[in-house]
């Protein structure tokens, strides 16, 4: 059978909230300087609208975490951050943009690297939440959508390395 495609946000709905969440960080940094952190490669659309509105003075800097499977089970064993450039963390107000806040483990292991260089604050940005699935008890400081337990795709997020160019965020149904 043919699978559905269902759209959970669109584009009109998607613009909307980046501008108020954009309004927020502006208002909460103020003229403080940002250090933006992009969490490649599901960040890639989100962060370029959202930067388009933020107020604050900001630098663009990007980390990909990867994840390595172990061969029997299929666990995930290993986290690793590469670094796409050299940036100062220490005594920076860091702001973290990630695509979506999932199990947590992700973002919480970036978190506690990041911590360890001492910047003066550490926030997480992200597009979307699915609370449902957290495993660490961790939360973003900025949420653009609360979504519910379905691969969603498009907007930035990839369907098996597909997808990503799509203006509005989708899941398959069946
Ligand atoms: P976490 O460590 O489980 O929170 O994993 C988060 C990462 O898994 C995100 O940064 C995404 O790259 C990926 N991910 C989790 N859920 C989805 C989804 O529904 N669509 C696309 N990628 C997802
Ligand atoms: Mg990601």
């Amino acid at each position: 059978m043919e699978k559905e495609k269902k759209i959970l946000l669109t584009p009109e709905q998607i613009s909307k909230r980046n501008l108020e969440i954009a309004k927020t960080i502006s208002r909460d940094y103020g003229d403080r300087q940002i250090t933006m952190i992009g969490v490649l490669k599901g960040c890639l659309v989100f962060m370029a609208d959202l930067i388009r509105h933020i107020e604050s003075p900001f630098t663009c800097d990007f980390v990909q975490v990867t994840t390595t499977f172990s061969h029997e089970e299929g666990e995930p064993i290993k986290k690793n951050i590469f670094f796409t450039s050299n940036f100062n963390v220490k005594d920076k107000d860091i702001l973290v943009i990630e695509d979506i806040l999932d199990t947590g483990i992700t973002i919480s292991y970036l978190m506690n690297h990041l911590k360890e260089e001492n910047p003066h604050s550490l926030k997480v940005c992200v597009m979307l939440d699915k609370p449902t699935r957290r495993k660490v008890a961790i939360e973003a400081d900025y949420v653009g959508f609360r979504v519910p337990d379905k691969y969603v795709f498009g907007y930035g997020l990839d369907y098996h390395e597909q997808e990503r160019g799509l203006p509005y965020i989708c899941y398959y149904e069946g």
